[in-house]
């Protein structure tokens, strides 16, 4: 038996005549940029995620990057966030030019920790990008506590955590605003590339309707420059579809990681994830710990077993070469790093929960 590590077309299998049907609908109304799909799933992701506006855009860096540049973030400028993340987070801060600032994780929850972040802010710091990652929030009321008390903004990617919820709130609607990704393997995927920014500001939301636009309020009358940042009405038509469907997947994930819990706990080197009390994990990623250096053990019983997994994320981001002028030593952020050497993701949304539990015990 072979596992994936997601199997989105076997996801796909029980709506593909709708998601088909949809295609041909996009296809014959000859309305791909902008316009009526586009418009409806924005208006059905904030009635969703109960936020007063969705802007689709291109992608979840997309997302980040656009959400920068309306803010006027630029060179001087500096954004603090987690080192333990996927890197279009801190990409995006360094394509506007400004600086990411690194702050360490918390070991249990994999997010940044809100008690390490007072003492990085600067004169400069302009916001905080707190990462929601593997699908269950940051620990965000201390988080917004600061941002307010230092008059600084808050961007949570919530790219991985679409459904999530923080105190029954929805992941990527508090404020300022949230940034999702839909691409393919997020909770919510399209068929290609895709992402919206949540916010309940009704001004920076129509900054942002500008900015993805090139910046034009009118076509062809420019007061800032933008880009091309739009969703395409095929990825809109296409999430469409899906996202009434979010929950019934999100329920297969929680399912999934309750069963890895049980069938793991005790399981001798292995440390399953870990739950903040007022969270509501969507297991975008079931990422386990693998202790004292047992990592490719593990590893290999799944290869053995053909079981699929990946590791998010092998090296943190203050330890990339791209960033290595930002000059932080091996050990700046020793839970992160640890983090990167003991990480291991396994099939969550899958019918093989059984199977890959008795490969990690090495029973396969
Ligand atoms: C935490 C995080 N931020 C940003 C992104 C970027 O999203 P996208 O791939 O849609 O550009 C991703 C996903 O890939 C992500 O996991």
């Amino acid at each position: 038996m072979k596992v994936p590590l997601l199997d989105i077309v076997a996801m796909h299998a029980p709506i593909r005549e709708e998601l088909a049907d949809t295609l041909l609908r996009v296809l014959d109304s000859g309305s791909y940029i902008n316009g009526p799909f586009v418009e409806s799933f924005e208006s059905e992701l904030a009635r969703a995620c109960g936020s007063a506006h969705a802007v689709g855009v291109s992608s979840g860096s997309d997302a980040l990057i656009i959400a920068l540049m309306a803010l006027g973030i630029a060179p001087g400028d500096e954004i603090i966030t987690t080192p333990f993340t996927f890197f279009a987070t801190a990409g995006a801060i360094s394509r506007v030019g400004a600086t990411p600032v690194f702050v360490d994780i918390d070991a249990d929850t994999f997010n940044i920790d809100p008690n390490l972040i007072a003492s990085a802010i600067t004169p400069k710091t302009k916001g905080i990008i707190p990462v929601s990652l593997f699908g269950q929030t940051a620990d965000l009321d201390p988080i917004l506590r600061l941002a307010e008390e230092k008059g600084v903004w808050v961007i949570e990617d919530a790219a991985q955590s679409i459904g999530a919820r923080y105190g029954g709130k929805m992941s990527g609607t508090f404020p300022l605003a949230g940034t999702y990704s839909f691409f393919p393997a997020k909770n919510l995927g399209g068929i290609g590339d895709g992402g919206a920014v949540m916010t309940d500001d009704d001004a920076f939301a129509e900054q942002l309707r500008i900015m993805r636009n090139h910046g034009g309020r009118d076509r062809y009358f420019y007061d800032r420059v933008g880009g091309n940042f739009r969703l395409d009405a095929l990825q809109a038509a296409i999430l469409s579809v899906k996202l009434p469907h979010l929950r019934r997947w999100e329920e297969a994930r929680r399912a999934n990681a309750a069963f890895y819990d049980q069938a793991l706990s005790g399981l001798a080197g292995v440390v399953t994830p870990r739950v903040m009390p007022n969270a509501y994990h969507v297991y975008n990623q079931y990422v386990l710990r693998i202790k004292d250096g047992r990592r490719s053990e593990f590893e290999d019983r799944l290869k053995r077993a053909q079981v699929a997994y990946a590791i998010y994320y092998p090296l943190c981001l203050h330890q990339q070469g791209c960033f290595a002028y930002l000059g932080y030593p091996e050990g700046a952020f020793p839970v992160s790093e640890q983090a990167a050497k003991e990480v291991l993701a396994i099939p969550v949304l899958t019918d093989q929960a059984e199977y890959v539990a008795a490969a990690l015990k090495g029973e396969v």
